[in-house]
């Protein structure tokens, strides 16, 4: 062999080598036909030069499909009082906080938004929460329901732009509300026929509606009359584990609205898992998967789909106030988990995307949230990929080559 040719075969090799090294896991996951995403935190949304610079080139490389970890809630996009709070206007919208994100989405050539959250009882604006007080239960459904057909408008005049580089593809109309009942409402309970350990959360600013599942239909209804092909979601921890009680109340609760031929068409699994602790035990286990599996099971069966949004596998550190340090043996146990719930959730028909809450343990809500807790995603703060992104990574690359991607009777397609 000619000096020359051993060369441009070794050029050859290195660039195959290469190009199954740079193979992302956005790369991977379109060639499955599903969506691997990321939340944003706003400080990148708003600004993105102020970011560190590993920041940008990981993102634009790794997802393809964004959702705003927090400039898309109800504080940021209704900040000051509607001049009529019971028919909220686009023009009384922070219109800029959307708009931004979708043009950070088109920078990077990413084409989905998940919008979220529509309705929560928390990172409400101060003036809702103040002035709410003195609403009538009707005044409260008129308020949310023309918040949702205000926003779910102004996302729809983007999404039908012609040739719309970028959509909103589908909002989570109502975060978390679902919770453990509290002494009083366990009081109220033995009295009625209902002694489920969960039911409708309370201590939110919507408390004052009369008849909480019918404000839950209206809202979804709204969201759906504002944008027929909008997708609709329920959001919640805490209820991916079938024969949870948790799981058990969310199942009723989203039949019961399928039954009634309410529009709803998935329900968003935020997916915040603990993982190993200091001595390397627990965490995401296989009979955790196999309830998670059946979840997702449960769902088809309804005509759901089951989303993964807001993933992170948090591991225990040596400290219990700041992010300490964590083991060698303990980020090899979160690869091994998180390849373990990816591989669930993905390989299941009726689950189309999978959203982690964020990718670097630079931006991470964990540490400060949970203290004594950290390291949950998938690139370390030098933006250096972890066990955790093999563990990823492998799970996609051994999905099918087509995951048909389908509720079973689902009403609407999936873009
Ligand atoms: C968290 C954000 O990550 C934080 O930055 C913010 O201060 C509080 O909210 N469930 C949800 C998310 O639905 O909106 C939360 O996000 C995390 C828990």
């Amino acid at each position: 062999m000619s000096k020359l040719t051993t060369l441009t075969l070794t050029a050859l090799l290195l660039a195959m080598g290469n190009a199954e090294a740079q193979t992302t896991l956005r790369a991977l996951a379109d060639a499955k036909g599903k969506l691997v995403g990321t939340a944003l935190p706003s400080q990148y949304i708003d600004n993105p030069a102020s970011m560190p610079s590993g920041y940008q080139p990981t993102l634009a490389n790794e997802f393809n499909v964004y959702v705003s970890e927090n400039s898309f809630k109800m504080s940021e996009l209704l900040p000051n009082a509607p001049a009529n709070p019971f028919d909220v206007q686009i023009s009384d919208l922070s219109t800029a906080k959307i708009d931004t994100l979708v043009a950070r989405a088109r920078e990077n050539g990413v084409g989905m938004i998940r919008g979220h959250a529509l309705i929560w009882h928390t990172q409400a604006p101060s003036w809702l929460t103040t002035s709410v007080t003195g609403w009538t239960s009707d005044q409260i459904t008129a308020f949310a329901t023309s918040y949702i057909k205000a926003v779910v408008t102004y996302c729809k005049s983007i999404n039908d732009a012609v040739d719309a580089p970028v959509r909103i593809y589908e909002w989570d109309v109502i975060n978390e509300t679902i919770d453990k009942t509290t002494a009083k409402d366990k009081k109220r309970a033995r009295r009625s026929a209902a002694k489920s350990s969960f039911g409708y959360r309370t201590g939110t600013w919507y408390d004052g509606v009369a008849d909480r599942q019918a404000f839950i239909d209206a809202i979804f209804r709204a969201a759906r009359n504002a944008d027929p092909n909008l997708r609709l979601v329920y959001n919640d921890y805490g209820i991916e584990f079938y024969g949870s009680p948790k799981c058990n109340f969310m199942l009723n609760m989203v039949g019961g609205m399928v039954a009634r031929g309410v529009p709803i068409d998935g329900v968003g699994m935020q997916c915040h898992f603990q993982g190993p602790d200091t001595s390397g035990a627990g965490g995401f286990s296989s009979s955790n998967a196999e309830k998670f599996r059946q979840t997702f099971a449960a769902l088809r069966a309804l005509g759901l789909e089951g989303i993964v949004t807001e993933l992170d596998l948090w591991l225990q550190t040596d400290s219990a106030t700041t992010e300490g340090k964590v083991t060698s043996q303990q980020l090899a146990l979160q690869g091994d988990q998180y390849r373990l719930i990816v591989s669930t959730a993905l390989s299941e028909p009726n689950c189309p995307a999978l959203v982690l809450w964020g990718f670097t343990d630079a931006y991470s809500w964990i540490p400060w949230a949970w203290p004594g807790w950290g390291h949950a995603l998938p690139f370390d703060r030098s933006y250096a990929k972890k066990p955790a992104y093999e563990g990823i990574t492998n799970a996609i690359k051994a999905l099918p080559a087509v995951v048909e991607n389908k509720a079973s009777s689902s009403t609407t397609t999936p873009p």
